[in-house]
């Protein structure tokens, strides 16, 4: 193992400049991850371009044989009918999708996650299964099928209005219901029975996603004592005062240290889920390493920064710079010279979109030489519109715009134009690069992966990014400007300056955030957790075999 490793190793490192570590890879442990970090401190300056190729190579190399099972709520392929009887593909708005696809792709598989399409049900075979992608099948896509109660309770009720504005301080109650807490636990209860039906082996990883499964680690755990189980909390963790105020708070902790690693984006979300388990439960807790042991048994808490495929799949069939900017002029009827900032997520109040209208009214009050020479397109998908929280943002929404537009707009321009339908990638991308600013000003956010996209977007090295200081990716990405969301009149100065940055400083800022970008991609997010993965498993083989002797 170790002349393959050290072999592997020679094909994959290269010199390059240091980026600091999330201290996502300890050192110690197997050939690989040893060797690795080894390097790391002797020349302090190597790193391996993470790539497919090289995730499959330390998949063959690391972990041979390996069986990988991931589980989400969100399907990466939906199945819709149109009203014609056709079926369509759609692709859905979702970070967490966005992120995984590319790696199971790479690593192959099975992806466990609810059947959500109109065509879900006509597209699987009698396992409930398909390979996926359709064109270029690389991995099994097997769907799970809720009922309206189990979605109403797990995904709206307690993932929804319970935990999402729990870890998301937007100032959103959470509501806490307990049929919801008993349909959260029972749809938990019937992934696992899916996960224990599809593995293959008593030893598979396991990558839950999300807090849509907080319990499933431990009832993997229950019933595969030997699996290795990577849970990865794809969304912010509060601080223990404020995580208190959930009443299953001791069920939530116990059920995610069933896992073998516990992946947050940011260290700070890794103290304060720490600190939570602190407060509620009787448990060893080694902060040097960022372990919890309970019950006898070690869950690692580590930062795993994600990030995206590099280059983006979506770049590939983009137009040049100017075509993409004729496209998205003609299409919204914008004068030739008319300057663009974009805004694209999903309509989410955690996203900062009302504050953000707001920040372009203060843009043109405080700064009226921008009148008639910019717009903000905001794209907006609809996202969870059964919950009051999200109508009402959406009608806000509408509101401050029409309300911005009347104030302020000509017969001939209109300052904002909210597009409330869902983009695909390649609309995404072409709007990305008809802008000459991007704007993601999330109240809070775990990562943000847009922010990355739109410096992937950007191969001409111009375009500003403004960049929330409450999302994740503000850690990685300091080159954006940084600004509060909450101070509108700040934020309006920022957008002027951003408007006014000349294309040398555009270039200098872009250059090292898609360094980061291409260096820290999610090919290396995935490699960072299998790597300890490997680590683990081989360290407990080494103990069962001793205490065989
Ligand atoms: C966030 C969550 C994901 C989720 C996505 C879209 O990124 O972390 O788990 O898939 O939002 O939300 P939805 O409710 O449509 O899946």
């Amino acid at each position: 193992m170790i002349a393959s490793a050290a072999a592997f190793l020679s094909g994959l490192w290269h010199r390059q400049d240091a980026l600091p570590d999330s201290g996502a890879a300890a050192p110690g442990g197997s050939a690989f991850a040893r060797q690795r970090s080894d390097h790391r401190s002797a020349t302090d300056g190597i790193y391996v371009e993470w790539s497919p190729k090289t995730l499959s190579r330390l998949l063959a190399e690391e972990l041979p044989g390996v069986e990988i099972i991931v589980v989400s709520n969100r399907e990466p392929y939906i199945h819709n009918r149109a009203d014609d009887g056709t079926i369509a593909l759609q692709l859905p708005a979702s970070g967490l999708v966005s992120a995984l696809e590319p790696v199971m792709r790479s690593c192959g598989g099975t992806w466990i996650a609810q059947g959500s399409g109109s065509a879900d049900r006509d597209t699987v075979d009698e396992h409930d299964r398909l390979s996926v992608p359709p064109a270029n099948p690389e991995y099994t896509l097997r769907r799970v099928w809720l009922s309206e109660e189990e979605i109403d309770g797990h995904y709206y009720g307690f993932s929804n209005e319970g935990l999402w504005p729990l870890c998301h301080t937007a100032f959103v109650r959470p509501l806490f219901r307990a049929d919801d807490w008993e349909a959260y636990r029972a749809v938990n209860q019937k992934f696992a029975d899916v996960v224990v039906a599809e593995a293959g082996r008593e030893d598979p990883i396991i990558l839950v996603q999300d807090y849509h499964f907080a319990l499933l680690p431990r009832m993997i755990r229950n019933a595969l004592p030997k699996a290795t189980i990577i849970t990865f909390w794809h969304i912010p963790w509060p601080n223990g005062e404020t995580f208190g105020i959930c009443p299953w708070r001791e069920e939530i902790i116990d059920g995610l240290l069933g896992s073998t690693v516990l992946g947050f984006h940011t260290r700070q979300h890794c103290n304060n889920f720490i600190d939570s388990t602190d407060r509620f439960m009787e448990s060893r807790i080694d902060r040097e390493h960022g372990s919890v042991t309970l019950r006898g048994r070690e869950t690692l808490i580590r930062p795993y920064p994600i990030s995206i495929e590099w280059p983006p799949a979506a770049l590939a069939t983009q137009g040049t710079i100017a075509s993409c900017r004729r496209a998205v002029r003609a299409r919204l009827g914008l004068a030739d010279d008319m300057r663009i900032a974009v805004g694209i997520e999903r309509f989410d109040y955690t996203k900062g979109i009302l504050d953000r209208m707001a920040a372009v009214h203060d843009l043109l009050t405080q700064h009226p030489e921008w009148k008639e020479r910019v717009v903000f397109v905001q794209a907006a998908a609809p996202s969870r519109t059964k919950l009051g929280a999200y109508e009402k943002l959406q009608s806000d929404a509408i509101r401050l715009a029409d309300a911005i537009n009347a104030a302020h707009g000509t017969a001939d321009w209109k300052p904002i134009h909210l597009v409330i339908r869902h983009h695909d990638q390649r609309e995404v991308y072409e709007l990305f690069r008809a802008a000459d600013v991007c704007v993601v000003s999330s109240l809070h956010d775990g990562m943000n992966l847009v922010a990355k996209e739109f410096v992937a977007s950007r191969d001409d090295e111009r375009g500003v990014l403004v960049l929330s200081s409450f999302a994740g990716a503000a850690r990685e990405l300091s080159e954006a400007l940084i600004v509060n969301p909450y101070d509108t009149r700040a934020m309006a100065d920022v957008f002027a300056a951003a408007l006014r940055m000349p294309e040398t400083e555009q270039r200098d800022r872009l250059r090292l955030m898609r360094d980061v970008v291409r260096q820290r991609n999610v090919y290396r997010w995935a490699a960072q957790m299998l790597i300890d993965a490997a680590r683990i498993r081989r360290r407990e083989t080494i103990q069962a075999l001793s205490s065989e002797d």
